[in-house]
């Protein structure tokens, strides 16, 4: 156990010095002489002349270190009746005959592989065969619709997209295919070829000359060697949601990626090397990413891959059989996820079923903890749950109780304290700092730490001015809340037009643009509210055009408008919530009023904006807004 004050400071005081002794725990084919490059601020480089492969440090060193048969990846499948475990021997042959695979069909060092796919070993073989022969992966979760996918496939312009059959919900087959060849048809810079794993519950037809059958190209493949990389290469692309309808491409580089996620296993997590640990999450979103794929493998731990969900498959027991079955040490989940399993089993009754006492942490992200949903699992588990917070961008957590290096007080309501590296500042619209308890904007004064994303894709203007021109020498995380007295963290949730469904991220942007394009719709504007269980769910606010449900009914237009969201956007953005209104409230100057329309809906009493321009159009949608 160690001081984190201490090592906090450290970080801060003497950030090369800090991560130089981090990036000890990484295997380099070239050690890094330099730590951070800080020439061309507000860009940095952490790492700038070391040379590493994060394949050969998620496999190949266990292997040749003596982990060979150890336990690297449990498939725990209850929607499709399967499991299967893979010893690391076994994931890294899969993974270098896959990388042998991309090679031949003229993926190298740079390119880029779009990954669609459900939640199954493919995935995370995918990943690491792409990381294998420094190709980059852009995982695209499967739940989004064609339009989304098209839109990062042009974004990201990949050699070959990896994709599956279909993908399996509780309630139904999901077909990727059709969703795959739409998004092919309608982008503009589609790959020559797809490699496509045949699930049995639902096959497909393969397009001659264009798709490959996963099966067989493993058959005959030759398994690749791995390709040293600069630290500062790209490894992937994660696509996520902005304030715009345009997802923004957050970049991770190699080196810092390898360094930051090794740290954060042994010091957030507690995590050593041939434990099991669970992220129950989807390689879709950065929390699988980093700790589904990358971090437990990293460090010779152990990873389990569960598809399935936390109720319903087939109980709200799922997650408690897991842990027992595969003596899991730590589960990282979404409040939501403790909330879905709370309302369906509300005593735990399920809980007493499972032998429960290998797990030791429960850690919860993706969005703001509620202390009652923290209350109910420290008293129905009966061991620290660590509520901790972070973003796609930032990669791993800001802000955690780093139970490695000592467990911290809890504090309901708080993601504890800032990690190493990250030197978190509340500040005012003004970019003053707020004073204890005062609530402000939540930024990190840069350089961020390693394995934060270094740039967008693509897009040098686009970071800049999404996240460092507001606040200049500041991070802005877009996110609200205050430090208390004692330096804890309240993250109250976002103060932009992003907003957290079931722990994924939306952008209110993209479902306004695709209401706005309905031929009845005059205008629109779509907001976060609070949910039960979801912690927020979209809710859309539309003004028709004059003539506009001419022979159609409202009820019929709401249907509509709703299908065409779940077409485009996808049925995970649970968009359900329609409301058409006379009116939207506006600045004199034309500007949609939505933060005023967000107070309501969360039950402040928000001021009337000075700008605003009738009053009265506000007013009217209080009764409709209100909770
Ligand atoms: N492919 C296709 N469709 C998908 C999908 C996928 N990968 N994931 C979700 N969907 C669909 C679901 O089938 C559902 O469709 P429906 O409207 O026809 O029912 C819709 O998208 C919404 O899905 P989901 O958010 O999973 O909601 P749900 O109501 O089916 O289940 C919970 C509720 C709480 C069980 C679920 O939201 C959950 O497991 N949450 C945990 C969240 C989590 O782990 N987040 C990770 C961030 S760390
Ligand atoms: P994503 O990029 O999808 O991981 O979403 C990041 C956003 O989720 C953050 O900016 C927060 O708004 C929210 N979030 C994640 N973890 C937490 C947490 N522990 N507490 C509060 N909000 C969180």
């Amino acid at each position: 156990m160690g001081d984190y004050r201490e090592l906090y400071q450290a970080s801060i005081k003497d950030p090369a010095g800090f991560w130089a002794q981090a990036a000890d725990a990484v295997t380099w084919t070239r050690r890094p002489e330099r730590v951070l490059d800080d020439t061309n601020p507000p860009f940095y480089r952490w790492f700038p002349d070391g040379e590493l492969n994060t394949c050969v440090n998620a496999l190949d060193r266990h292997v040749a270190d003596g982990r060979a048969e150890q336990p690297a990846l449990i498939y725990d499948s209850p929607v499709s009746g399967s499991a299967r475990t893979f010893s690391y021997r076994e994931l890294l042959d899969e993974v270098a005959r896959f990388a042998g695979v991309l090679s031949g069909l003229g993926v190298s060092k740079g390119d880029r592989v779009v990954v669609y796919m459900p939640m199954i070993p493919e995935a995370v073989i995918a990943m690491l065969a792409c990381a294998r022969i420094g190709a980059v992966h852009s995982v695209v979760f499967g739940g989004f619709a064609a339009h989304e996918l098209a839109a990062r496939i042009d974004d990201a312009r990949p050699v070959v997209i990896v994709s599956a059959s279909c993908g399996i919900e509780p309630s139904r087959t999901v077909a990727y295919k059709p969703m795959l060849d739409a998004a092919l048809a309608a982008s503009v810079h589609p790959p020559a070829h797809c490699v496509i794993v045949q699930r049995e519950q639902s096959p497909c037809e393969l397009v001659a000359g264009r798709d490959v059958d996963w099966h067989e190209a493993m058959f005959t493949a030759t398994p690749h060697d791995a390709v040293p990389v600069a630290a500062t290469d790209p490894l992937y692309v994660l696509y996520t949601s902005g304030t715009t309808g345009k997802p923004k491409g957050v970049v991770r580089d190699n080196g810092g990626h390898a360094v930051a996620l090794m740290w954060s296993m042994r010091h957030i997590y507690d995590m050593a090397p041939g434990e099991v640990f669970w992220a129950a999450s989807d390689v879709g979103w950065v929390v699988g990413h980093s700790y589904i794929v990358y971090a437990p493998l990293l460090l010779g731990a152990t990873t389990v891959l569960y598809e399935g969900k936390p109720v319903g498959t087939p109980d709200p027991g799922a997650f408690w059989r897991v842990i027992d079955e595969h003596r899991v040490k730590v589960l990282f989940t979404a409040p939501t996820a403790i909330r879905a399993i709370r309302k369906e089993d509300p005593d735990g009754a399920h809980l007493t079923r499972y032998d429960l006492s290998s797990l030791k942490h429960l850690f919860l992200a993706g969005e703001r903890l509620d202390p009652d949903t923290y209350h109910w699992a420290v008293r129905k588990l009966g061991i620290p749950v660590v509520d901790h917070w972070w973003q796609t961008e930032t990669g791993w957590a800001i802000a955690a109780n780093p139970v490695g290096v000592e467990t911290l007080a809890f504090k309901a309501g708080s993601p504890t304290v800032p990690m190493p590296g990250y030197d978190v500042h509340i500040l005012t619209a003004d970019g003053v700092p707020c004073g204890p308890g005062e609530e402000g904007a939540v930024c990190i004064r840069t350089p961020l730490p390693p394995g934060t994303l270094p740039t967008l894709w693509g897009d040098d203007a686009r970071y800049e001015a999404s996240y460092l021109c507001e606040h200049p020498g500041y991070y802005l995380t877009g996110d609200g809340g205050y430090l208390d007295e004692d330096g804890y963290l309240f993250v109250m949730g976002r103060i932009d037009d992003v907003i957290n469904v079931a722990g994924h991220r939306f952008s209110t942007g993209a479902i306004e643009a695709v209401l706005a394009a309905h031929p009845s719709v005059a205008e629109c504007a779509v907001i976060g509210v609070a949910d039960e269980i979801k912690g927020q769910v979209p809710r859309g606010l539309v003004v028709l055009k004059a003539n506009a449900a001419a022979g159609v009914s409202t009820g019929d237009l709401v249907a509509e408008l709703i299908a065409s969201v779940r077409n485009e956007i996808g049925a995970v953005a649970s968009f359900k919530l329609v409301d058409i209104v006379p009116a939207l409230p506006k600045t004199r100057s034309g500007k949609i009023l939505r933060k005023a329309m967000r107070g309501i809906a969360h039950g402040k009493d928000e001021p009337l904006p000075s700008t605003i321009e009738d009053p009265s159009v506000l007013h009217a949608l209080r009764p409709i807004l209100a909770p």
